[in-house]
């Protein structure tokens, strides 16, 4: 594939430059939410194409069977990787799913190159709200450990149309995608990457239902810690699209 050495850059070469340049930023620069944007109009104009995606991962259309091990419901494909991004792949098969995880501290940006998926996100109740629902006061100490209060912020399905979805370590940074009418893939960029030995580990969860007298907790959703479902596991597949590397090098291309 054409590395662009010396031209104009392919759009996921922009795409990576653009990124490494706004999560760089505070996001309280003034020049933030412009980077942001620009970021967002680059990603929203990718296509599977862009990428050379390979379409054989999407040609097996069976819904999965989470009872089998068979197939794996999820295939990632690695872009690149440093210590300020991750961009990559993810090709979901018909049924499958990335259970409800979060990110902590991180930004990210989600867009659907090939079918459709449904998205849930969570926004965490802020420590003001926390105190206000008096949660340590009305649950049970042992319970408070286990429980975490979020609202939904968004239940929607996306598909190659659609706009990137966006998080960032306030909003719909808990989330759960799903491949609901045929194989799905999309290109995911987190800013910083997961750390599974700092602070940026993954962590998983279920939903749970408490019933609270507060006024307050009308809205709000529960959620408990959990290990990794079952139902969900990972391969890998080559990337076989434009460098990215080269693109993060001043040096080379142009924007
Ligand atoms: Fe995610």
């Amino acid at each position: 594939m054409n590395d662009n050495m010396a031209g104009p850059l392919a759009k996921v070469q922009r795409l990576a430059r653009q990124v490494s340049k706004t999560f760089r930023l505070p996001v309280s620069n003034p020049a933030f939410q412009e980077n942001l944007n620009k970021s967002r109009t680059l990603i929203n104009s990718i296509q599977a194409q862009d990428l050379n995606f390979d379409f054989n991962l999407v040609r097996n259309t069976r819904v999965f069977n989470p009872r089998s091990n068979e197939m794996p419901p999820v295939t990632y494909v690695k872009i690149h990787e440093d210590c300020e991004i991750s961009i990559g792949i993810f090709v979901l098969k018909d049924g499958a799913r990335l259970p409800l995880h979060d990110h902590p501290g991180m930004h990210g940006l989600l867009k659907v190159i090939h079918g459709s998926l449904r998205a849930r996100a969570f926004n965490e109740v802020s420590p003001a709200l926390r105190q206000q629902l008096e949660l340590q006061v009305q649950l049970d100490n042992s319970l408070a450990n286990l429980v975490k209060p979020v609202f939904l912020h968004s239940d929607t399905e996306v598909d190659v149309n659609s706009d990137v979805c966006v998080l960032s370590p306030t909003v719909a940074g808990i989330h759960e995608i799903a491949a609901r009418s045929g194989p799905a893939a999309f290109l995911d960029v987190l800013a910083p990457p997961y750390d599974i030995d700092g602070e940026r580990d993954c962590h998983y969860f279920g939903e749970v239902f408490l019933k609270m007298d507060n006024p307050l907790a009308k809205d709000v959703c529960w959620l408990t810690e959990i290990s990794c479902p079952s139902d969900f596991w990972c391969d890998s597949a080559p990337y076989q699209g434009p460098d990215i590397t080269c693109a993060l090098d001043d040096a080379c291309g142009s924007l």
